[in-house]
């Protein structure tokens, strides 16, 4: 099957007792890391008790305390590494371990690849009858460092204090935040110096904004209290066309329009690779960086990226792919797996800004996109418009119930779908069934929803192609595209 085989200590002669009682909490226990599970875990086992470690590199000998015992499986935390493992690689970022982010960064970044690949392969192997020949060898993203387009930054009053602070005292101006979130905790942010997966001027970018916000006076929001004022700092950037949009996301607040102002000029004139600046004023009590009403201080309110010979435009809370470069190789996998003849009606399902719809355009006769986020639909004619496509058209809505509407309106030769990670609604793939397209190519970002939706089409469908695909190095997520073809019988 491909996996790395398990291989289990022989704890007597480490003087370590074999019997289970020794996997209880708090207790300390010399494992072996066997392998990496789905969602990025290490496994080790004691005498084939399962002990998941949140953060291991397998081949690692370590010393692991348990922190939660259930009756099939603990968890554990690594405290000393005994023996390393060929895969590890020292990580590059100081923040590793602390960063809610890029927790595989010390793993060795073929071994990355090999495990997302075996994850492809575990998901639908189980939930979908694939065999391990089936999936494709992984394509790796041009970029393992500084491949991200987009990074979310929130602001807090009260920063979370590394182990080497936490005997001093500090006062309310020092505990002022922008960073990230802390491991584990999502209402902690720690300041960040610098993400090694943005780029050099977004790290700039972040210094001079925690800066200037500090020093406006105004408080940071408290997710606890819900008062406060500064709440996250959106910072988007395009690889190949070099435009910046920065999204201040703030509280109402009556006297701080004067603050806002002042914070995005002085922004803007420390850093002239911002194209665009955004003020968007948000009173959801929930940790969403997006406003209820938004404001341009500056630029044109939108930032343009080419992948391939395409043109798309990027508006403060529209969803684009974060890892530009890779993005682009995804997007030539469905062009090649759809294998399009010029003639087809295709429908661009969970379109976004109409991506993947526009990059084929040319090749066939004619797309619908569909998608629930009206400000992405109004991107995605402007994207028709900046490329001078024609033939495709758009429907914002919540797609359980457009894909009915579109359906009334006659069948597609092939359907593309790209969803979020919770995969098709099951209204979504039944409708896909009664339309049935000659061809279904399935993008996701997670191969357990994808191999639970194609399972569901393997009766009228047969898998002809997986490609994975890492968009996110450095992390555990994985990406796919799939090509399912109508079965023969089953074309009539
Ligand atoms: C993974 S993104 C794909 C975007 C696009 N295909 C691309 O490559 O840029 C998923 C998209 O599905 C949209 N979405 C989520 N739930 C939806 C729903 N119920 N109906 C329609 N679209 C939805 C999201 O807004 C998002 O744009």
């Amino acid at each position: 099957m491909g996996f790395i085989r398990c291989i289990v200590r022989k704890l007597k002669e480490t003087g370590i007792n074999q019997n289970m009682q020794k996997v209880s909490k708090g207790a300390e226990i010399e494992l072996f890391v066997e392998k990496l599970a789905f969602g990025g875990k290490a496994v080790a086992r004691l005498d084939g008790f399962v002990v998941f470690l949140d953060r291991a590199v397998p081949g690692q000998t370590v010393r692991a305390r348990i922190g939660k015992k259930k009756k099939n499986y603990a968890e554990g935390r690594v405290v000393e590494i005994l023996s390393q493992s060929d895969h590890y690689t020292p990580p590059e970022c100081p923040h590793f371990g602390t960063c809610g982010g890029c927790h595989w960064q010390d793993i060795s970044y073929d071994h990355q690849l090999y495990w997302k690949r075996n994850h492809v392969i575990e998901c639908l192997s189980h939930i979908a009858g694939v065999s391990e020949a089936d999936v494709q060898p992984i394509v790796a993203s041009p970029e393992q460092f500084r491949y991200r387009n987009k990074m979310e930054f929130t602001f807090s009053a009260k920063r979370w204090l590394l182990a080497d602070e936490l005997e001093c005292s500090f006062d309310r101006e020092e505990l002022f935040a922008l960073g990230l979130h802390v491991r584990g905790f999502f209402d902690k942010v720690f300041n960040i110096g610098e993400c090694l997966l943005e780029s050099p001027a977004a790290a700039g970018i972040l210094k001079k904004a925690r800066e200037l916000a500090k020093k406006s006076g105004l408080p940071a929001y408290s997710i606890r209290n819900h008062d406060g004022f500064w709440r996250f700092l959106v910072v988007r950037e395009t690889k190949r066309t070099g435009q910046m949009l920065v999204h201040l996301i703030t509280s109402a607040e009556s006297n701080a329009e004067k603050a806002v102002d002042s914070f995005s000029s002085r922004l803007i004139a420390d850093f002239p690779e911002i194209t665009t600046f955004i003020h968007s004023v948000s009173d959801s009590k929930s940790q969403v960086a997006a406003g209820n009403s938004s404001r341009v201080l500056f630029g044109p309110r939108y930032i343009e990226e080419k992948l391939g010979d395409r043109t798309y435009r990027i508006s403060a809370n529209s969803f684009f792919q974060t890892n530009s470069l890779a993005a682009e190789l995804l997007y030539d996998t469905v062009r090649e797996f759809a294998d399009f003849k010029g003639t087809e009606d295709v429908w661009d399902l969970y379109c976004g800004t109409g991506s993947i719809g526009i990059y084929v355009a040319s090749l066939v006769k004619k797309v619908t996109g569909i998608e629930i986020v009206p400000d992405a639909i109004s991107d995605a004619y402007e994207n028709c418009r900046l490329n001078n496509v024609r033939n495709c058209s758009f429907m914002a809505g919540d797609l359980k119930e457009m894909i009915k509407i579109a359906a009334q309106a006659g069948r597609p030769d092939v359907i593309i779908a790209d969803p979020p990670r919770a995969g098709m609604h099951p209204k979504v793939l039944k409708t896909l069934l009664e339309v049935a397209p000659k061809r279904i190519i399935a993008v996701s970002c997670n191969p357990a929803s994808l191999a639970r939706d194609a399972a569901l089409l393997l009766d009228s469908y047969e898998i002809k192609a997986i490609r994975p695909f890492d968009l996110f190095p450095q992390t555990p997520h994985v990406e796919c595209v799939m090509r399912l073809d109508k079965r023969m019988t089953d074309i009539g």
